[in-house]
């Protein structure tokens, strides 16, 4: 049998496969934030369907700040106990849950303008135009410790792990990103002083929650586009990274949507792949660091994700929309039937009564039914 269901950790969290639900905000909590039956059941199908860990979808930080309807929230110790019954579900059901921790920041068309939104510097997102507020060292220092009582809750809530979402153009990846951060303080300029505010989440968290709880981090490969953060500064992100205790490094991008008219495409030295988006630069940066790398995007052929656990050291597979569309594919997967995934990667799945996956119809009945 293939590595892919050998058991290993992530941290002192054993794994017992090595497929990951990817982090995919559902919008079906309440307008606060709060649980809803629908995501239990969302949780327990996915545990149920034999993912190793379910990483949840983003969760906002501070009350104020929600970048997105129907996202859960981690803001205050109110979250605790409905969390402690997600996290039961997940665990009596064989699996690992992890929360993913995020400020969003200006990539949001949500309710723009009923909120101050925080940037690192006043850059319009350049998908969304949407306009941030620079911030002050004070509200740096706010959601420094909005993101480790965030995970304080997580740990108490029974979740195994936290993951820090540095991707995909929110807040953290903005800092990193010379094109975002225009800053002349000691958060801008080198590379170190735009790696700061991650450091100082990490260092933050990790004082809260001690030396093994598990902390991911979620990345960009690249920004692919000229004058943005490039492969080269994400590869010394990632050492910078294992020096400090990372538990793993998810290597993403922020081009889902588009990312299948991208197929081919050279950026940085390194091609965007029809299977698995970006497991070029995964793989590149499994051979740079011994913590483990999560590859993510565009993942939906056993015969090739065998392929890539194979020829290169990228040790996790974690998946989002073929998730959305069969949340049992892994079982489907380990049981002998290697049909490709029934999904077409079409990113409709993201609709104003919740993401589902709306092209396997018989799916989207059963969830409407609920
Ligand atoms: C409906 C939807 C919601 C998503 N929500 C999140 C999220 O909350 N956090 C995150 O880091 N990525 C999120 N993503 C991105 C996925 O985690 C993943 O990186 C991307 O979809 C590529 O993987 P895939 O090809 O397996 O879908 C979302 C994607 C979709 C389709």
């Amino acid at each position: 049998m293939s590595t892919l269901y050998t058991e290993s950790r992530i941290g002192n969290m054993l794994l017992k496969n090595r497929f990951i639900r990817s982090a995919t905000w559902e919008n079906m909590a309440t307008e606060n934030g709060h649980m809803t039956d629908k995501l239990y059941a969302i949780y327990e199908e996915l545990a149920k369907g034999e993912v190793a860990l379910i990483v949840t979808g983003y969760a906002n930080i501070v009350e104020e700040e929600k970048p997105n309807a129907g996202m859960m929230g981690m803001y205050n110790d109110s979250f605790i106990c409905e969390y402690q019954k997600l996290t039961e579900l997940v665990h009596q059901n064989d699996a690992k849950i992890v929360m993913q921790l995020a400020y969003g920041g200006t990539k949001t068309t949500f309710n723009v303008g009923e909120r101050v939104i925080y940037a690192p510097s006043e850059v319009c997102e350049r998908g969304t135009q949407t306009l941030g507020k620079a911030m002050t060292q004070d509200e740096i220092d706010y959601i420094v410790r909005a993101f480790a009582q965030a995970s304080r809750r997580a740990c108490e809530s029974g979740f195994d792990g936290v993951e820090i979402h540095a991707a995909h153009s929110y807040l953290i990846n903005q800092f990193l990103s010379p094109y975002y951060n225009r800053r002349e303080d000691s958060y801008g300029g080198s590379l170190n002083n735009r790696m700061r505010l991650l450091l100082e989440i990490y260092a933050e968290i990790r004082k809260v929650v001690g030396d093994n709880y598990p902390v991911l981090v979620k990345l960009t490969a690249s920004e692919f586009f000229e004058g943005g953060l490039t492969f080269a500064e994400t590869r010394l992100i990632c050492q910078k990274l294992q020096a400090i205790g990372v538990d793993a490094i998810i290597i993403s991008g922020n081009i889902h949507g588009k990312a299948d008219t991208m197929i081919g495409e050279c950026f940085d030295g390194y091609k965007i792949q029809q299977e698995g988006y970006f497991h070029e630069y995964g793989h590149v940066i499994s051979e740079e660091v011994s913590v483990p790398v999560i590859t993510v995007g565009g993942l939906t052929d056993i015969n090739a994700i065998e392929e890539i656990a194979d020829k290169t050291n990228i040790q996790y597979f974690a998946l989002s929309r073929p998730l959305l569309s069969e949340p049992d594919l892994i079982k489907r997967w380990k049981e002998g039937d290697r049909a490709p995934v029934d999904c077409e990667r079409c990113s409709k799945c993201r609709t104003k009564r919740g993401n589902f996956c709306v092209v396997n119809k018989e799916r989207k009945l059963k969830i409407a039914g609920f």
